[in-house]
Formats: C-alpha cells, structure tokens, sequence
C-alpha cells in the first residue's frame, strides 16, 4: 500500500501559497534549524514554500517578521537553548509584527507543548513533524486571522509521505534527500521513535524522479538521508539495495552518500552494491554507541561487539578503501568502567575517521529513563574526556596522512571562515581549503595537500 498524501491536498496547499503571495505584504522571515541534517532537510522545505510566498529569507532574527523555530529533541542541551532564544524574542516580537512558529521534533512532545502553552504566550503556530506540509495553510490562517488565538496542530499519528512542494536549496551542487522518514527500532536512549513515529519509506519512482531533475539542473552529489536508511522498504522486492543502484546509474550524480545506516540492518547487498559503484562514497558511518556487548543489549541495539566488528571485517573485506565514521554514547545508564574500555578498544580497532561522541542524556518517556545505575556527570564527563583524546589522536594521525598527497575534490564554494578561500572536499569528507577562481565551484579537480590544520586540510591547485 503507498501511503502519500493525495495530490489534491498538496494542491490545496499551493492554493494557501498563492493565497499568501496575493495579499502581496512584504515579510522577512528567518528560520533557526536545530539537529540533524533530516531537520536541515525539512528546513529546506519549509524555505521553499516562503519563497514561494514571496517572502525574503533573513539571517537575524531582529529584522523578521516570521520566525520559525525548526526544535530538535534528541539530547536535553538541545531543548534548552530554543527556550532561551524564544524568550529574547519577547521584547521585539510586537516591534516587527512578527509570527513566531514553533515546529519540529520539540513540538511532538507533549510535555513542551504543556511548558509553551503555560510561559510562551510569545509562539503563535505550533506544528509537529507530521504536518509538515500543512504549513501555508496555518500561516494564511493565522495572518487573515488577527485575532484568532494561538493554533496548535500537533499530530500524535504518523503523517503520510508528501511529493510535489517546493524545495530551496542551500547548494547547487549538493542535495540532501529525505528517503524515508521515522524509525522502528526504539534504542532505549532514543526520543526519534516518539517525535517522528514509525518507518515510512518514499516510493522509488519519486526518489529517482527527484534526483533526475537536481541532475539536469547541475547537481553533482546527493546525500540520502533516514533515521535508518538500510530498512529503506518501500514495497515488497525493493530494498536500499534497489535505490542505491537505481540512483548509481544518473548520469550527471558523480558522489552519492546516505546517512544514517543502522549496524543490524547493513546487508550484504548493499555491500555488493557499493564496492561496484565508483559513486557510493567509501565513507561508511556506522553508529556504534558503546562497545560493550552488556551495554548495547540494553540500549536495545540488536548486536554485539563481535558482531559490529564482524560487519566492518566484511565491509573491509569487499570493499578495501572503505573508511568508517561513528556514533558514540558516553555514560549509558549501567555503562561500568570495563564497558567503557570495551568501547575504547573497539574506537582502536576500527581507526575510525571520525567519532561524533554524546554524553548520554535522559530523555522524557524512554525506556532508559526509568533504568537503574544512571551515572553521576562527573564520571561522565572524565569517560567522554578519555574518549575524545583517543578520537583526537586518531583523527591527526588521518588526517596527517592526506600531507603529501594529491586528493580528487569537488569545490564546494566561498570557505565560510575566508572569503578569498574556496572549500571543497575529499571522497573521504575531508575539507579542503584553496585559493582558486571562483568559476571552480561545483567542479571536480585535484589538489595537492600542503599541510592539515586538524579539523581541515590545505590544499594548492598544482
Ligand atoms: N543521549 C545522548 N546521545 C544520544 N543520541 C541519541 N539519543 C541520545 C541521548 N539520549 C546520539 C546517538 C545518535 C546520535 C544522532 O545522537 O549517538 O546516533
Ligand atoms: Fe534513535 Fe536507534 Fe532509531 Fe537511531 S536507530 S533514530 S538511535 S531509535
């Protein structure tokens, strides 16, 4: 069964669009995406119908008329900066007659909802993750509407894949694609499976049709994005394998990349398929979360420590360049010193590109909230310390590797720290900086590596 939203409501959103357009005011709008790159992604959507209102994107909050708060729950830092930035708006919010809407993962919480509902007075338009799309019809509400209160459209059912509303890109060059949304797995550490219900996978024939097109418009490199993408099903006899392949053959694609894959779904022909393609990228994030067998049983991971080893032999095995970046978790309730060396050796084992390390945080509603043996921060903070020299270490010792070398790149754009520079990247996600002709971006070309700064490399066009 393909559940999509039917074409008659989408059109009806583009009514509520041409709606706004028509009343013809000028508004700013600004949106502060939080999270993952699945939130950028929806941001990007979001941008796509204000522009398509005729509304200009600002960068400052203080020169918006809307101001669109994109909220992400999966660690409670997260949660506690939007409250902050909501309460600076207070003060201008009347001065620039502004909307202020509140959407994303947060909002499909009911205890934040609760928490607005009592101290924001400030948020006029809460929607959740599911609705997305119903976005031009709240706001046209809410701007023809004066005097209507606050409107809260939270959906606690999953909604529905949606095709056919606009999309503004950040880049020509890179796109990222949402190819299913939700998650099944319920890690016990993990809000996802609350805030963005349950796997919905997008048909195919839309994905390649999506792609296709950014093609023809000069895209050259895709990002494939799901909170588990290698459960990627849409239909009986179609699996990530399928899409991978199907996506291997568009012409104009040259990189393709996908996050996140989960360790228990990696099979053996999505293996196949990559070391075919000269496009897959060989940089492999596998989330571990913890290295100890004990302690990934009760995050409910669904694999051991042998395991996760035994699929990156395999992986290694097939595919020879293949690099691997992770997910780690700190501090897991029960997480004891033995298991967290057992975490440190397997980070030795894979010399793992990248780690992205999280001190674990307690997350409302979870099973792990209610577990025994929480751990107190102090300890937390000396294993999360532990962990980063190792990762620190290691990721200067990769990097230093790259000195020397000439590395294929595609160029980016403008470096965001140094207009006269150009940043461009590795097949391996390395950054590269240069000086260069702009009329290099959205180029593949090689560059000889001078020297690498840790987080960055510099090159020189030879
Ligand atoms: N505490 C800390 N880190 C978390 N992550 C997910 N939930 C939590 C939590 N409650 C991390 C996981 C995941 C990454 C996106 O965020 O490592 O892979
Ligand atoms: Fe969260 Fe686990 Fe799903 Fe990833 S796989 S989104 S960590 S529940």
């Amino acid at each position: 069964m393909i559940n999509k939203v039917p074409e008659s409501e989408i059109q009806n959103q583009i009514e509520y669009i041409n709606k706004i357009k028509t009343l013809g005011e000028k508004r700013n709008y600004c949106i502060n995406t939080m999270g993952c790159k699945l939130n950028e992604a929806d941001s990007e959507k979001l941008c796509g119908m204000l522009d398509s209102m005729g509304y200009t994107q600002v960068e400052e909050f203080e020169y918006a008329n809307i101001v669109i708060f994109n909220t992400c729950s999966i660690r409670e830092n997260a949660e506690e900066k939007v409250f902050g930035k909501l309460g600076e708006l207070k003060n201008i919010k009347e001065k620039n007659n502004m909307i202020i809407c509140f959407a994303g993962c947060m909002s499909q919480e009911p205890h934040v909802i609760e928490k607005i509902k009592k101290s924001y007075s400030q948020v006029d338009i809460i929607f959740g993750t599911h609705n997305l799309y119903k976005f031009p019809e709240m706001l046209y509400n809410k701007l023809t509407n004066n005097n209507q209160k606050r409107i809260v459209d939270v959906w606690d059912i999953d909604g529905e894949i949606y095709e056919g509303l606009p999309i503004k890109r950040q880049s020509k060059t890179q796109a990222s694609i949402i190819i299913m949304n939700g998650c099944n797995n319920f890690c016990s550490y993990c809000i996802v499976p609350y805030v963005r219900g349950r796997e919905r996978s997008r048909q195919p024939e839309d994905i390649l049709f999506e792609v296709n097109e950014l093609a023809k418009d000069g895209c050259k490199e895709i990002l494939l994005l799901g909170q588990n993408v290698n459960s990627y099903n849409p239909r009986e006899g179609y699996s990530f394998a399928n899409l991978l392949a199907d996506l291997d053959k568009i012409d104009g694609i040259d990189i393709i990349k996908f996050t996140s894959p989960h360790p228990k779904d990696f099979k053996a022909d999505v293996i196949d398929v990559i070391a075919n393609s000269k496009k897959i990228s060989r940089v492999i994030h596998l989330p571990l979360q913890s290295g100890s067998s004990k302690v990934l049983q009760s995050m409910n991971r669904g694999y051991t420590k042998e395991e996760y080893l035994d699929l990156a032999k395999r992986i290694k095995e097939k595919i020879p360049d293949a690099l691997f970046t992770t997910d780690i978790i700190v501090g897991f309730p029960g997480e004891t010193e033995e298991d967290f060396e057992d975490t440190l050796d397997v980070v030795r084992k894979m010399d793992y590109e990248q780690v992205f390390m999280f001190i674990y945080s307690v997350r409302k509603g979870t099973r792990a909230e209610k577990m025994e043996g929480h751990i107190p921060e102090d300890i937390k903070s000396e294993r999360f310390n532990r962990l980063k020299a190792l990762a620190d270490g290691m990721l200067e010792e990769s990097m230093n590797k790259y000195v020397g070398t000439t590395q294929r790149v595609l160029v980016e754009g403008e470096s965001k720290t140094n207009k006269d520079m150009l940043t461009a990247r590795t097949s391996s996600n390395k950054i590269v900086n240069f000086e260069g002709p702009k009329d290099l971006i959205g180029k593949e070309i090689e560059l000889k590596i001078v020297s690498q700064h840790v987080w960055y490399l510099k090159g020189i066009i030879e």
